[in-house]
């Protein structure tokens, strides 16, 4: 069973990779991201108190990432984990070494998609998705085939996230920059970092991964 982490800058293609290697692979997703929106969505404490911090791009508390992925760790037993947008601090890594052992796993790769921080900016202020089915769409690179209509389920309504501003996009680069961007020395040390061109197109990323897994 593989557990493997994929690292990189907001827009860097984490989500799409991670969904991607879930449904092609069987793997379980886990992103804080998304337990976070979901969580803001159903209006819970721990959403009441992320929603804020997340619309200003900053990083919400290590102890509320690190217990939500705590409780969904034990649903990857037999087909492997991909963290997505976990960890982003030393804290966390260390969290989440923790929780791995306590399980008697292990970490086998840290990804780092490798990015070009002013193509992203571009590449999430454009992205949108179905409100419905979530489908994702994007103002230059994937427009629906017909004007405002999902491809994939037929409905008419889309939304962006708060966050997808490009203020806040720069806070969320620095904060990459200032407390996820230094854990990779630890990963490095440890010889688990394997770094692909997050530049490249989707399905190149995509082989590039899957060699590594395979390997
Ligand atoms: P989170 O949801 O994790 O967002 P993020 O890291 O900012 O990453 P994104 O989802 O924006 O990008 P992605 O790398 O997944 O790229 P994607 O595949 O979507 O976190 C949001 C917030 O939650 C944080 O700011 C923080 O407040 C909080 N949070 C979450 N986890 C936390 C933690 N551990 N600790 C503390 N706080 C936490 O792709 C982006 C776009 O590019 C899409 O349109 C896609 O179609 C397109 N695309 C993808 N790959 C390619 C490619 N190769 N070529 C061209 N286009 C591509």
């Amino acid at each position: 069973m593989l557990n493997i982490i994929l690292l990189g800058p907001p827009g860097a293609g984490k989500g799409t990779q991670a969904a991607r290697l879930e449904k092609e692979r069987g793997m379980i997703q886990l992103s804080t991201g998304d337990m976070l929106r979901a969580a803001v969505a159903a209006g819970t404490p721990v959403g009441l108190k992320a929603k804020a911090i997340m619309e200003r791009g900053e990083l919400v508390s290590d102890a509320i990432v690190s217990a939500l992925i705590g409780e969904r760790l034990d649903e990857a037993t037999t087909s492997g984990a991909i963290f997505d947008g976990f960890p982003r601090t030393g804290h966390q890594a260390e969290a989440l070494e923790i929780l791995l052992a306590q399980r008697g796993r292990t970490l086998d790769h840290v990804i780092e998609l490798v990015v070009d921080e002013d193509a992203l900016v571009r590449r999430i202020t454009g992205r949108f998705s179905c409100a419905k089915c979530g489908a994702p769409y994007h103002d230059e690179l994937k427009l629906p085939k017909v004007a405002g209509t999902c491809d994939i389920c037929g409905s008419h309504d889309f939304k962006r996230r708060p966050d997808d501003n490009e203020e806040t996009v720069r806070t969320r680069m620095a904060e990459y920059r200032e407390k996820t961007q230094p854990i990779l020395p630890y990963y490095d040390a440890r010889g688990l970092v394997r770094r692909v061109d997050g530049m490249a197109p989707v399905e190149a990323v995509a082989a590039e991964i899957d060699a590594i897994l395979d390997s």
